[in-house]
Formats: C-alpha cells, structure tokens, sequence
C-alpha cells in the first residue's frame, strides 16, 4: 500500500509516499481501505518533528479517515467486510489502508459522501469531548471559540448555535468573519483589532470558552469568563507558558482545563466516538451541522495540502484523497 511519511523533519517537501506492506487487523481491529483522510495541524507539527505519534501507533501521518472495511479482526462485533465508515486515529490515515482499534469507527453520517466523512471525526470528536463532555455548555449559555473559520472552530460554531448556545468566535479577515456569522455565531470578533474580553464582557462573559492559542491569551481568557465559567484549551498556537491569576480565577469561580485527544487510551476514544455518533451524527443528516471542506488534494499532493495549511489562507477543513 501507499503510505506518507515524515523521515526527515521538515517543510512540507519533507512528506513522502512510499509503499509499505498491507496490513492485517490484530485483535479487536478493524483494517480499512481508505477513501479520504484530511489534514490537521498536529499532521504539520508531526512533520517538523514536533509531535510523535503515541506509543505503538504508526509513524504514517493522519488523525482522521473514511473508507471501507476490509478485514475484521478477532472479537470485532458490528463491523463487516464493506461497510463504510470514518474514523478518529493515533496516526496513520494519509495510507491506502489503516489498522484501527474498532471502538474509533463512527458510521459515515446519513447523505454524506465518503469525502465530507473524513473531515469529520477530528473536528467531532475534539469539539463534543471538550465543550460537552468536559465543560458542559448548555442551551442558553454564551460559549466563546477562538478561530472560528478553522477546522475546529467551524464545527464548533455551528454545532453550539444548533443547540441553542450563544456564540462568539474569533478569526482574522472580515471574509472569515462573515464566514463565521453564516454558520451562527452572534458576533465574530476581529482578534488583530478588537478586544475580545471587552465584547465579552458587554454579553455578560462567556461560561464556555474554547481556545487554540494557549498562553497567549490565557489572561484575557480568564477575564473573558463569567462566573463559574469553563476555560478549555486544546492548542498552543500562542505559545505554553503563560501566567495564571488566581485571584481572578477564584473570584469567579472558574476553571482551566487543557486536554489532548490524540494519546487517550482506546478506551476512552471509542466513549467519545460512541458519544459523536449518537449526539452529533443525527445533526449532521439533518444538515444542521455541515462538515466544511475548503479544498481536496491527492495522496501525491500532500505536501501541497501541507502548504495550505502551513499559510492558515483555508477556512474549514483541508481533505486529502486517497483512492
Ligand atoms: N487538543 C486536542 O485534542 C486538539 C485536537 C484538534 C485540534 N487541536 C488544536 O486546535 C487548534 C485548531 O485546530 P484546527 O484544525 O481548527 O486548525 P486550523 O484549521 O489551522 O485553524 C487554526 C485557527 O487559528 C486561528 N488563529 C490564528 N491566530 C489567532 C489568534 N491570534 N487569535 C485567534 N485565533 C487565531 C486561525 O484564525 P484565522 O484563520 O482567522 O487567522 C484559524 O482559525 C489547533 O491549535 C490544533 O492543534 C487540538
């Protein structure tokens, strides 16, 4: 099979397509063959040698895939040989075949085709885990998420409005910002000129708040909070040493959580999966929730795929085609 791999740290000329040997699920995996994976920016980290993937997991890049079931292995129940399906990875989706732990298979959506599918479970599974699963937003609460015309933040803008959140976003061009508007939120702020605590702060602050940036805006998060509101960070685009002030933090009871999907036991990845296909699936049939696909590129373009997502010039997701 057709595999990309990273063997020297660099730029995005630095991927490679080589041929690897098929696989064989072990106990409890399922192999599929791939249709479509998309890019993320833990892909890009990868490359540049900054992030490997987890123990055991294969040093073939991508966190995300949709395909076609073409082995089961041992004590796999509810998965056949041609189904179709998408799926959250440790690694290895940018391959014309994945090893994957059963658990982390989702169905593909009602109507969706198999390449808005592979845009879905990252973003899905990210977005659910931490603004419900973890922070708990509820209908009626104002919820805040940083880089809204992204991946991330597409999902989440439309999937909180849907279930009835006020939304606030940030992004950077007024194209983006109209992008965001479109897909529901109250108010996309202009994160190079505005004030984003001070918008938040005219809406009573925020109870939920998503960020990517990390210790860059760590304080003016906390200030952006209201009382008893719920600070998770996902990213650290803006750097990882920032500085706390827990008297703010105490006076409004809030709470700072930082979570990463991608090293969680199998176990607790097939909960989350099992959870965005009972909660979030039935959204995205009903096209509440739209998978957001900015452009497609083949196995032999990845390192194409990767200059895109290096300029951050994208809104939503970048899919990479694999048959
Ligand atoms: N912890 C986890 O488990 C997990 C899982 C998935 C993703 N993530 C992280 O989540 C983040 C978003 O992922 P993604 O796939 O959505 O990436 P993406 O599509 O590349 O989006 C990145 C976003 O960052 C925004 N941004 C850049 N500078 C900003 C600033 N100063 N203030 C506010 N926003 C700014 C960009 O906004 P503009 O385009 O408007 O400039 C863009 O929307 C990344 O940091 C990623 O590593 C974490």
């Amino acid at each position: 099979m057709r595999a990309v791999l990273a063997p020297e740290p660099g730029g995005p000329d630095a991927l490679v397509v080589t041929e690897l040997p098929d696989l064989e699920p072990g106990p409890g995996e399922v192999v599929l063959d791939v249709a479509a994976s998309a890019i993320n920016r833990a892909d890009t980290l990868q490359r540049m040698g900054f992030y490997p993937p987890p123990p055991g997991a294969t040093d073939v890049l991508g966190l995300e895939c949709s395909g076609t079931v073409r082995a089961v292995g041992e004590d796999v129940t509810g998965w056949a040989v041609g189904d179709q399906a998408c799926a959250l990875l440790a690694s290895g989706g940018y391959a014309e075949q994945v090893a994957v732990p059963a658990g982390q298979l989702m169905p593909v959506p009602a109507g969706l085709s198999l390449i808005e599918a592979a845009a879905l479970p990252e973003v899905a599974c990210t977005v659910w885990s931490n603004v419900y699963m973890v922070a708990n937003l509820q209908p009626g609460e104002t919820f805040l998420v940083h880089g809204g015309a992204g991946g991330i933040g597409t999902f989440a803008i439309q999937l909180a409005a849907t279930l009835g959140s006020r939304v606030f976003t940030t992004a950077g061009t007024p194209e983006k910002r109209a992008l965001c508007e479109s897909l529901g939120a109250e108010r996309a702020i202009d994160y190079r000129e505005e004030d984003f605590v001070a918008v938040l702060g005219e809406a009573g602050g925020a109870d939920v708040i998503l960020d990517n940036m990390g210790a860059k805006y760590l304080d003016r998060n906390v200030q952006a909070l209201a009382t008893s509101g719920r600070l998770v960070i996902i990213g650290m685009q803006g750097g990882v040493r920032g500085e706390l002030d827990i008297a703010r933090l105490l006076a409004k009871r809030g709470a700072v959580i930082a979570t990463s999907l991608r090293a969680r036991p199998a176990a607790e990845k097939a909960a989350v999966c099992r959870a965005v296909a009972e909660h979030v699936w039935p959204l995205v049939a009903e096209g509440k929730v739209k998978p957001m696909v900015h452009a497609e590129f083949g196995l032999d373009e990845v390192s194409q795929a990767h200059t895109l997502m290096d300029a951050g010039d994208h809104t939503g997701k970048i899919v990479l085609r694999v048959d």
